[in-house]
């Protein structure tokens, strides 16, 4: 049988590199061969302040990043979530089988409640299980993430295991699909992930070839003395180079590194090249997606309907499942 893929994004800030090459790339190379869903999260994204003006274009823009970076809508389903409500209906259902205990231990709600003492909802603690219904809902066999959320992804198959030992075999327990480059760490701070919410950590899918190159040629590459171990700076060039430039290249700076010669004069362009030669095109399809506001909308629009034909199925069966019908 086939495998069902799912995965979903926030629409929080500009896609990133670290997102890129951590999933959605992976993303695009999995559609060749499998159903795919994937989803812009904003019932998640709403978990921590934002500006309600804006919510509507971030949507767009990460529809218009994901489209540019090979997601072909002929060979997945792309949707946005708050149009499928039966992500919600089945994260109540499942908030009858996760324990607080379980939620208390997340680490993204540890950071979160952290960073935003003021606004700890209870939505930013019940985030997971939310991400538990994402899954399941399609019940995806497969769920390409970086590193990050794995904890959350050994939640969702907990609550598929306890789902199916109280109410019978439903779901299937998704596993992740990693890639290499599956924590890219923050360029300016470089112990630290790279995220859409610290300034200058990042580049963007839309940066022009010229910040692409200065954002690396400014990358922070030594942070003290370390003994024996390659800084975390030094291995997060690598990681990039890994994911974006050629294995000679790999092998050429890792002999000039092993001989203790490596020069961030060569290492810092030879990465700003290849991330740059990589994200040219999708920084061109994505003037020539933006070019036609209207059909992005309407991609989004037909993939909702048709993620709604699989969620009310599943729906369906878990009611019965869980005894909400009558016979
Ligand atoms: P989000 O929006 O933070 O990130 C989207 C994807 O990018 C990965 N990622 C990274 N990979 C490598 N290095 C980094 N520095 C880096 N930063 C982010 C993330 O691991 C993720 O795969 N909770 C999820 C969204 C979500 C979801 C789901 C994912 C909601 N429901 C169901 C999978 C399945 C999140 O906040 O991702």
């Amino acid at each position: 049988m086939a495998t069902r893929v799912f995965s979903g994004i926030q629409p929080t800030g500009a896609i990133h590199i670290g997102n890129y090459v951590g999933a959605v790339r992976n993303w695009v190379r999995l559609t060749r061969e499998h159903e795919c869903y994937f989803s812009i999260v904003d019932l998640h994204a709403i978990t921590i302040p934002y500006e309600v003006k804006e919510l509507p274009a971030r949507i767009y823009e990460a529809a218009l990043d994901l489209l540019a970076a090979g997601l072909d809508p002929e060979r997945c389903v792309l949707f946005v979530q708050s149009y499928v409500p039966e992500h919600t209906e089945l994260c109540w259902l499942f908030n009858t089988l996760a324990s607080v205990g379980a939620l208390e231990r997340m680490t993204q709600f540890k950071d979160k409640s952290e960073q935003f003492r003021e606004n700890v909802n209870v939505g930013l603690f019940d985030y997971p299980v939310l991400q538990a219904a994402d899954i399941l809902l399609y019940k995806a066999d497969l769920v390409p993430v970086g590193e990050d959320q794995l904890q959350h992804l050994e939640l969702s198959r907990e609550i598929a295991r306890r789902f199916n030992h109280h109410f019978g075999d439903t779901f299937p327990e998704p596993k992740p699909a990693l890639t290499p480059a599956a924590r890219v760490m923050a360029l300016n701070e470089p112990t630290r992930k790279m995220s859409k919410s610290i300034p200058g950590s990042f580049i963007s899918l839309a940066d022009t070839d010229q910040e692409i190159r200065k954002k690396v040629n400014r990358a922070v590459t030594d942070v003290g003395p370390l003994e024996g171990e390659m800084s975390p700076g030094v291995k997060n060039l690598f990681t990039l180079l890994e994911a974006f430039g050629t294995p000679e290249q790999v092998a050429h700076f890792q002999a000039q590194y092993d001989a203790g010669s490596l020069r961030y004069s060569e290492l810092k362009p030879a990465v700003g090249e290849a991330i740059a030669g990589e994200l040219a095109p999708i920084r061109e399809r994505r003037a020539a997606l933006a070019s036609e506001p209207g059909g992005v909308w309407e991609i989004l629009d037909a993939g909702a309907e048709r993620a709604r034909v699989v969620a009310r199925r599943t729906m369906e069966e878990a009611r019965e499942r869980m005894g909400l019908r009558r016979k």
